[in-house]
């Protein structure tokens, strides 16, 4: 399974990539805003910075819901760098965007999914990414992961090769469940990823290994 790491945080991205285990970043306009870029010029050098720091695929979602409009911003954001990958609501015009930016060669990620049958559309529109919001499901107590699972009988029924991009994961048992159930990303904040590193026995063996250490060097020196 990919790690994505859902931020416009420059140093999270950066501290993410270093940890050697990220393969993609997705932002969306409340991240963007988050860190305070606005204006065209910031957002499309913002995007550009991100993607000097992965290596790998970096969402850029379109402010526009009209077909037209879409189609504009995505060929812009699609031009910056070919890492972009074009993020779409799932909205009428949204799927018709997505069916065009797929002709074209454009990679996409569908967003704001939270039904299988909305992944089913995103899926035969072309799309290379679906997100569904599994994090925004559990919160309306609608078992997230539970999405996650139709959806890959669905796809897997049909050999579709649009990826299941598990979004709004919020702790590691998300990022676990989903690599249970086969989703092929997650994305979720830096401090779901780094969780993953955490459990009392290791701190626990740690010490006692580094004491054990240091009264042997004692005993010998
Ligand atoms: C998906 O790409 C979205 O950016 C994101 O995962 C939303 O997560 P949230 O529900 O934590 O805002």
């Amino acid at each position: 399974m990919k790690f994505f790491i859902d931020t416009a945080n420059l140093a999270q991205i950066k501290e993410a990539q270093d940890l050697g285990v990220l393969d993609g970043v997705t932002t969306n306009p409340s991240l963007m805003a988050k860190e305070g870029i606005s204006g065209e010029e910031n957002v499309i050098n913002h995007y550009k910075a991100i993607c000097e720091i992965v290596d790998g695929d970096v969402s850029a979602e379109v402010i526009s819901t009209d077909y037209e409009n879409m189609i504009k911003e995505g060929e812009i954001l699609a031009a910056l760098n070919p890492k972009i990958v074009v993020k779409v609501p799932m909205i009428k015009d949204g799927v018709k965007a997505i069916k065009y930016f797929s002709q074209k060669g454009i990679k996409t990620n569908c967003t704001l999914v939270f039904s299988a049958g909305q992944a089913l559309l995103a899926a035969k529109a072309g799309a290379t990414y679906v997100s569904p919001f599994i994090g925004r499901l559990d919160d309306i107590s609608v078992d997230g992961l539970s999405l996650i699972e139709e959806i890959r009988l669905i796809y897997d029924n049909y050999g579709f090769t649009t990826q299941i991009l598990a979004a709004s994961v919020r702790h590691s048992a998300h990022v676990l469940g989903c690599a249970k159930i086969g989703a092929d990303v997650m994305t979720g904040p830096l401090s779901a990823i780094v969780s993953l590193l955490k459990h009392p026995l290791t701190d626990s063996g740690l010490a006692q290994f580094l004491a054990d250490h240091a009264k042997a060097a004692e005993k010998q020196g």
